[in-house]
């Protein structure tokens, strides 16, 4: 398919998925938190910008946001490092691009930006310090007290915990395990699609593991449809979930059909997920197997999220 025809923008955003926030402060502050990065980079779809551009303007931002397990804010590992992964997809040249385990860096998407244009496309963690060095992006320490309050938490129960929290939030006592990611899908004014996903990992894994958000089980997108997933790395690899919505819409599916088939396999499958995803048409839609999934979206008239969604939905489409 060829873009050439001018539609309604679309986008949506999320910040991960897991069991639901502590208080009603923490589910205000990340509602209006999602909005606002929903509100600023619509703007830029708006203007004219590419789906590319804004999707990497999006993953940026909720990079730099500590609240969300990607960039500034990242969960830490086993030994106590930072390593983090991102991708993207240009879904009208179906090209992904991406990093894996990278460390010191403020925007690892940034890095799977600049890969979009050469011939070695998804490198792992020296490749990626090579490339920081070559790029001479400065050193960027993204650790935050939350985190390294958790970690030190959880070291005292011996790492009991399988996963780090989805968003930082003060501990309460109360099980926070959760799944952290942040992800960006876009349809742009030319109806081209992008997506794009960066995670500091599930927390606590051991060293050299390697999560869904730089693999196209995780981040993918062509010219009929894009998604991003969150959730625990392990079963949106053993589903394959962001590549199987997005073909499965290829294949002629409408893209609620094709996430609820995915979500309804993944569920059957005992799968811990959440993804979101926007179509050629410009439906938009969220699924998830898990309690909560932190999304938010512009449909053209509207800013809406899924905080309050016991399960997924079409937000607006067909
Ligand atoms: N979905 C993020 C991870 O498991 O690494």
């Amino acid at each position: 398919m060829t873009a050439t025809r001018q539609v309604q923008p679309k986008l949506i955003i999320h910040g991960g998925a897991g069991s639901s926030l502590k208080s009603k402060e923490d589910v205000a502050g990340v509602r209006q938190e999602l909005h606002q990065i929903v509100q600023q980079v619509y703007e830029l779809l708006l203007a004219g910008e590419s789906a590319t551009v804004a999707v990497v303007q999006g993953c940026k931002l909720l990079e730099d946001n500590p609240r969300f397990n990607a960039g500034t804010g990242s969960v830490l590992q086993s030994d106590g490092q930072i390593r983090m992964s991102a991708s993207l997809m240009d879904g009208e040249r179906q090209r992904f691009s991406g990093v894996i385990n990278v460390s010191g860096v403020k925007n690892p998407i940034e890095l799977a930006y600049f890969l979009q244009k050469e011939e070695d496309r998804v490198l792992s963690d020296y490749g990626s310090a090579q490339l920081a060095r070559e790029l001479q992006l400065p050193l960027y320490d993204p650790l935050t007290d939350l985190r390294l309050q958790e970690w030190l938490e959880e070291r005292k129960n011996n790492f009991a915990k399988k996963m780090a929290a989805v968003i930082a939030e003060r501990p309460s006592g109360q099980d926070n395990a959760r799944r952290g990611t942040i992800g960006v899908v876009a349809l742009d004014k030319q109806g081209r699609i992008s997506a794009g996903t960066s995670t500091g990992g599930k927390g606590l894994e051991r060293i050299g593991r390697v999560s869904d958000s730089a693999m196209p089980a995780g981040n993918y997108a062509n010219a009929f449809a894009g998604v991003s997933c969150t959730g625990i790395g392990e079963d949106i690899i053993d589903e394959c979930l962001a590549a199987k919505v997005v073909i499965r819409v290829t294949d002629g599916l409408s893209l609620f059909e094709a996430m609820e088939k995915s979500m309804k396999e993944a569920k059957q499958n005992g799968r811990d997920l959440g993804a979101i995803a926007i179509d050629y048409r410009g439906s938009i839609v969220f699924g998830k197997t898990s309690e909560v999934l932190l999304a938010a979206y512009h449909d053209g008239t509207k800013i809406g999220d899924s905080l309050q969604w016991p399960e997924g939905k079409l937000v607006s489409g067909v």
